[in-house]
């Protein structure tokens, strides 16, 4: 066997990245690659990640053991390194050969398959270190893979990043949300609209502060949900309207300015809980969590910043007093010209953010004008999937710095 038609256990290509050396210490090997690079590799991983010997699916590419008969029968036999650089191993248990793709093994002994990789990491930023937001060409980004995976690669580096140039059409943002991945739907719809002709304002139909032409303050939507929107997408299909300037601020600075310089605010707002509560007719929508949820390690951040629907503190009555000073700083921080960008919304403009990151506001509307935004929410999980996709596709024919 050549070696180079071995298949990996997932449909990826992979470089072809000889093995020099394979050492047997008890249930684990030790790989090797000729620049020093070693991979710790335990047998029955091994084992559950062969192809087409018992361990993963050729055709779906999805392990096939059941845990249940993964047990200390199934030993290594031999390892070697065959003549094109790849490992075989012959298992002891049932005689079974496998050969393993040595670029695979080494994108393991490069991390490249934990969650983090092919997504860039958080850069964080303030008014004195990112003037505008970053901006990609919205004529090209249905077509072109490039400004496509630029324009989401900001997104995760920024927590916000624009298009320019899109088709005003208000079926535009349907298109745009079928190339990213499904539309996360809430009590607003899959594609909702934030239309504050200010003749309507203050109608009974009006269901969101949203819908009004009230300032919004810095706030991330929909903190009465578990887990709320990872990314919101809002399209300007007209702005007529005086006024009305967009405002972002990159909530991961604001919250790292507040732990520096706040300790006790960060505590309070990382540690005491409120109840968001959705006071819609036929909704009840609720959750309890503070205000800045750090979740649990190498999990995305997630602020809960919207006092429209922030009902109730969920704390002892003596700890109200902090946590009030505590929210008042943090919304002064994340609203002074420090951290806040200001922008207008021009028609055709996309402006794609991180919901559970970037604290997002607007101006309050001047009288006689029209102002359509059009937006759709679409997961975390979504769009890092497309976004590995996309750098992945890029990255075999000009390989990036995206890990
Ligand atoms: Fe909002």
């Amino acid at each position: 066997m050549s070696g180079r038609d071995v298949a990996a256990p997932d449909f990826y290509t992979y470089a072809w990245e000889p093995i020099v050396s394979v050492e047997r210490d008890g249930c684990f090997l030790t790989i090797g690659w000729a620049d020093g690079m070693t991979l710790r590799a335990f047998d029955l991983w091994l084992r559950e990640n062969a192809v087409g010997a018992g361990g993963v699916d050729p055709a779906t590419r999805e392990g096939l053991f059941d845990p249940a008969e993964l047990t200390d029968d199934i030993a290594i036999e031999s390892a070697t390194v065959d003549d094109g650089g790849a490992l075989r191993i012959r298992w002891a248990l049932d005689g079974a050969d496998a050969t393993y793709h040595p670029g695979w093994l080494r994108h393991v002994a490069q991390g490249r398959h934990h969650p983090g990789s092919w997504i860039p990491s958080m850069s964080p930023w303030t008014s004195s270190t990112m003037s505008d937001l970053p901006t990609h060409d919205g004529s090209q980004v249905l077509g072109d893979d490039e400004t496509f995976a630029a324009w989401l690669n900001d997104m995760f580096r920024f927590g916000v990043s624009r298009l320019r140039g899109c088709p005003v059409d208000a079926d535009f943002n349907v298109s745009l949300a079928a190339r990213i991945g499904a539309v996360r739907d809430t009590n607003f719809g899959a594609h909702w609209d934030v239309k504050a002709d200010v003749s309507l304002a203050g109608d009974a139909l009006t269901n969101s502060t949203a819908n009004t032409n009230r300032r919004l303050g810095p706030h991330t939507d929909l903190p009465t949900r578990e887990t709320p929107p990872g990314f919101q997408f809002l399209h300007c299909i007209a702005n007529e309207a005086g006024g009305g300037f967009s405002t972002m601020a990159d909530g991961a600075a604001v919250v790292e300015a507040l732990r520096a310089e706040h300790p006790e605010h960060y505590e309070a707002l990382t540690t005491l809980r409120w109840v968001f509560f959705n006071r819609g007719p036929g909704i009840d929508h609720r959750w309890s969590a503070p205000m800045i949820d750090l979740g649990v390690e190498g999990a995305p951040l997630t602020l809960r910043a919207f006092y429209p629907v922030r009902g109730f503190p969920d704390m002892e009555p003596d700890d109200m007093p902090r946590a009030y000073a505590a929210m008042a700083c943090f919304s002064r921080l994340a609203d002074s010209d420090r951290f806040k960008l200001a922008s207008a919304f021009v028609p055709g403009d996309v402006v794609g953010f991180d919901n559970r990151r970037i604290l997002h506001g607007r101006d309050a509307f001047e009288s006689g004008g029209h102002r359509h935004l059009r937006g759709f929410y679409i997961d975390h999980d979504d769009v890092r999937s497309t976004v590995r996709v996309a750098n992945r596709r890029l990255d075999q024919t000009s390989p990036t710095s995206v890990s």
